[in-house]
């Protein structure tokens, strides 16, 4: 499987790496019920196949999504580089609050790093900005824990340019995770080419865009308490109108042999700059399937004709 360097002397990492938010189980922003064997199942499928790297947060089932990494990776510790954050905590409705406060850091990686049930994390990710603490100081502690051992490189999701201007000068940003895919192109303004100029790896989340470009997605699918059904992409206007860009994006995937879900991914792989994507999955048959993307280059005309597409 072909792999990228996440950073300057970095770690080498696998371009498709497994995304463990819908295998956390229910809570406020879970996926509907899960089968903690076919979960367990499909991330030893994915190391099978080649994947080196699994991306989990604290948050993900409060605890839960960890506690099944770290099940999965008993006795292959040394495949597989582990990725997760914090910064978020359980709030009184059942929902998240951000904090990223030293104290709270501290407290958070010793909690993640005996669920996953490893003695070091390898990357440890601020999950979400905290307007109420200042960066400098969340990037002071995060430091701290790559000098007590505790984890082994650290990187940032969901942070502005500014925000990462701020935190550069402190420790060497090993990461961002922001969300990139055929419909969500935000980050190529100005994050890709900071990054670029700064030699800070991006792994991109959502490639799918959480399955809607799956090329099999199907919303009477959901379970009622599947996150999707109250978010905006997935509302009736936005579905219909991605939903038409997956039906005109299916000629270039058939005539490859592939997948529109393969194609989405393919797709944000293009972009040199960009480490890996970070591929959710469930079930062991979806991990077989997204893997062949890690491997599949597109070629300059059916890149040109997707843009014309996504009318770019
Ligand atoms: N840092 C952040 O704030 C943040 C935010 C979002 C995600 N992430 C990370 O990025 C990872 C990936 O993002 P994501 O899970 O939102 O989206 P994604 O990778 O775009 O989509 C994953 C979902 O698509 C469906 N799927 C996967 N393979 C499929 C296949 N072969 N055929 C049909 N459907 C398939 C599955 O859901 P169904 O089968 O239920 O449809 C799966 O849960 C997450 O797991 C997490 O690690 C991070």
């Amino acid at each position: 499987m072909q792999t990228r360097t996440l950073c300057k002397d970095g770690p080498t990492l696998t371009t498709v790496g497994f995304g463990a938010w819908a295998i956390g189980g229910p809570w406020k922003f879970g996926w509907g019920p899960v089968d903690d064997g076919e979960s367990t199942d499909a991330i030893r499928a994915a190391l099978d196949r080649g994947v080196n790297w699994i991306d989990t947060a604290a948050v993900y089932g409060f605890g839960h999504s960890e506690k099944i990494v770290g099940e999965a990776i008993k006795g292959r510790r040394d495949e597989v580089f582990v990725a997760t954050k914090c910064g978020l905590l359980k709030g009184e409705d059942g929902s998240s609050v951000r904090t990223l406060r030293p104290e709270s850091i501290r407290k958070e990686v010793d909690a993640s790093l005996e669920r996953l049930g490893v003695e070091v994390i390898d990357l440890y990710q601020c999950h979400w900005p905290d307007p109420d603490t200042p960066v400098e100081e969340t990037w002071g502690a995060m430091a701290d824990l790559v000098k007590a051992g505790k984890v082994r490189y650290i990187g940032v999701s969901n942070f502005d340019v500014a925000l990462l201007e701020r935190i550069v000068p402190i420790h060497p940003v090993a990461s961002l995770q922001p969300p990139y895919s055929m419909v969500r192109r935000d980050i190529e303004a100005d994050l890709l080419p900071f990054c670029r100029e700064h030699g800070i790896g991006i792994v991109v989340y959502s490639p799918m865009q959480s399955g809607l470009l799956s090329g099999k997605f199907d919303p009477e699918r959901l379970a009622p308490d599947d996150w999707r059904r109250g978010a905006q992409w997935f509302q009736p206007q936005n579905l219909e109108r991605n939903l038409a860009i997956v039906e005109r994006l299916r000629p270039i995937a058939d005539r490859n042999g592939k997948t529109v879900g393969q194609l989405a991914i393919a797709w944000v792989l293009r972009e040199p700059a960009i480490t890996s994507a970070i591929v959710g999955a469930r079930r062991p048959e979806q991990v077989q399937e997204n893997v062949v993307a890690a491997d599949w280059q597109l070629v300059p005309e059916d890149r040109a004709e997707i843009e014309a597409i996504l009318g770019v």
